[in-house]
């Protein structure tokens, strides 16, 4: 220690700038509610929600734990690289990850943590938690993803892997996500996504992603944390600019998009056309020109 700095009576060193005009301690945290998060958990979120804009763009390919290779996903060794510098979040799960993406493009990563159920069984509702949150950590989860089956026989289920997910990522400062999954019974209307990302916030999870719907504008204010919009099956290319771009509009921090961007004929022009609404506060049109303007 500098000689200066062992003085410990008399008078502050005046040459010391202490900065008195700026009031001290301020933090103006970019992620919703999360004000009085610990600071391992904000630097999850900060590497997740750009601090610039304040949102994310996840990339989503992690169908594969239930359907098997989705179209566009048979070659997640090719397709992933070539995508990585356009998005912000890889969401996966952590057989993909550690088989088919290098580590060396220091995504954020939103680590699919249930399983239990595949296409083959006709029900995908029968859940558990899939990684242990030591693997979590081993695999430098920015935040762990649990899906909810609310209004099934299995939402008691799902909803004791989210807040069980939930305790032991507060423990280590690993935020969850909390998946709104629709299914056969589940109707997608506002009053049900209002209801249930309510229900995942207020049950702990520091992110909730669901479907875009009718009143968004309601369900996010209603969400004390960010919501994150799933891009869902795929459509034309506008008009899957135009949910995103009313999403984001509305509310929401972010998408987490899979199929609308690896199943788009030019899935780079297409993460990136998205990324400008995300974060550039494109309208929907000007990113679909964009779009037409770059894809090959
Ligand atoms: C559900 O959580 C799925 O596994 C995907 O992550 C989600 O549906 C987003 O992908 P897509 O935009 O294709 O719907």
């Amino acid at each position: 220690m500098a000689e200066a700095d062992v003085k410990v009576r008399g008078e502050i060193d005046p040459e010391k700038d202490f900065q008195l005009s700026i009031p001290a301690g301020r933090t103006n945290f970019h992620v919703k509610g999360m004000d009085n998060a610990d600071w391992g958990m904000k630097d999850r979120l900060s590497r997740i929600f750009q601090p610039k804009s304040g949102r994310t763009l996840m990339l989503a390919f992690d169908h594969g734990y239930i359907t098997g290779a989705s179209t566009g996903l048979e070659r997640l060794d090719i397709l992933i690289p070539s995508l990585a510098e356009d998005i912000d979040v890889f969401m996966a799960t952590r057989g993909a990850l550690r088989t088919c993406v290098p580590p060396m493009f220091n995504k954020a990563v939103a680590l699919r943590c249930t399983a239990g159920s595949t296409v083959l069984s006709g029900d995908v509702t029968d859940e558990t938690i899939g990684v242990d949150i030591e693997d979590a950590i081993r695999m430098n989860a920015s935040c762990m993803a649990v899906q909810t089956f609310m209004g099934t026989a299995d939402e008691k289920t799902s909803l004791t892997n989210l807040v069980r997910t939930v305790d032991a990522g507060n423990r280590y400062g690993i935020p969850t996500l909390g998946v709104v999954a629709v299914g056969k019974q589940m109707a997608r209307s506002p009053h049900f996504f209002s209801l249930t990302t309510r229900v995942i916030a207020e049950l702990g999870a520091q992110i909730v992603k669901c479907y875009y719907c009718e009143d968004f504008e309601k369900v996010a204010a209603g969400c004390p944390v960010p919501i994150v919009v799933a891009g869902g099956k795929k459509l034309p290319e506008d008009q899957a600019l135009t949910m995103a771009y009313r999403a984001i509009s509305e509310g929401a921090c972010g998408m987490d998009m899979g199929r609308n961007i690896f199943q788009a004929p030019d899935p780079k022009a297409m993460a990136r056309a998205v990324a400008k609404i995300v974060h550039e506060e494109y309208t929907d049109k000007e990113a679909y020109e964009y779009y037409l303007d770059t894809k090959k």
